[in-house]
């Protein structure tokens, strides 16, 4: 071999372990991704079976059992949320939840603010839209 010829395959063996490390980092990198990937889709998944406990949850965070009673079945303080698909679609349930005050044309409303003069519904247009919809989920299957 000449000098130069042992340059050359020095470059092309410099270049080769380059290649092979790449090739395994970049394996491992989407290994990884991958894999935590499929951790946080799990995850989700058990925390989402059925959609209850989820909803459940964020009734108590946020303070409707307060009004609405421990089942959502009234107290002196709010109505009963049991028939609520009688009057909503998920649609309309989350847009009275962000907005009370501005969807209480229904005739029942009158009855409310005599029977809850001290109670009005609070307004959650402040939080997310999804959680909102897990609670819109949850009031219309009951
Ligand atoms: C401060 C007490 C209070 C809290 C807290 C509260 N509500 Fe209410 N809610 C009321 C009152 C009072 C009404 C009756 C309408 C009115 O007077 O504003 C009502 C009405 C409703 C209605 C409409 C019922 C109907 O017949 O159309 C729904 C649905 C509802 N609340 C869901 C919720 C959910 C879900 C939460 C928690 C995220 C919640 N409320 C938290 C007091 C409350």
């Amino acid at each position: 071999m000449t000098k130069s010829q042992i340059w050359v395959a020095a470059f092309i063996g410099v270049f080769g372990i380059l290649f092979l490390i790449q090739q395994m980092t970049t394996d491992k990198g989407s290994y990884t991704a991958g894999s935590s990937y499929e951790e946080s889709t799990t995850g989700m998944n058990q925390s989402n079976s059925g959609g209850e406990p989820d909803a459940k949850a964020l009734i108590a965070t946020l303070g409707c059992m307060n009004c609405h009673g421990g089942n959502l079945e009234g107290t002196q303080m709010g109505p009963s949320l049991v028939n609520m698909k009688e009057y909503y679609n998920k649609e309309t349930l989350i847009a009275y939840l962000r907005n009370p005050e501005g969807n209480m044309s229904a005739a029942r409303f009158n009855d409310y603010k005599k029977k809850y003069p001290g109670g009005l519904m609070p307004g959650f247009g402040n939080r997310d839209v999804k959680e909102l919809g897990k609670i819109a989920d949850y009031l219309l299957e009951r």
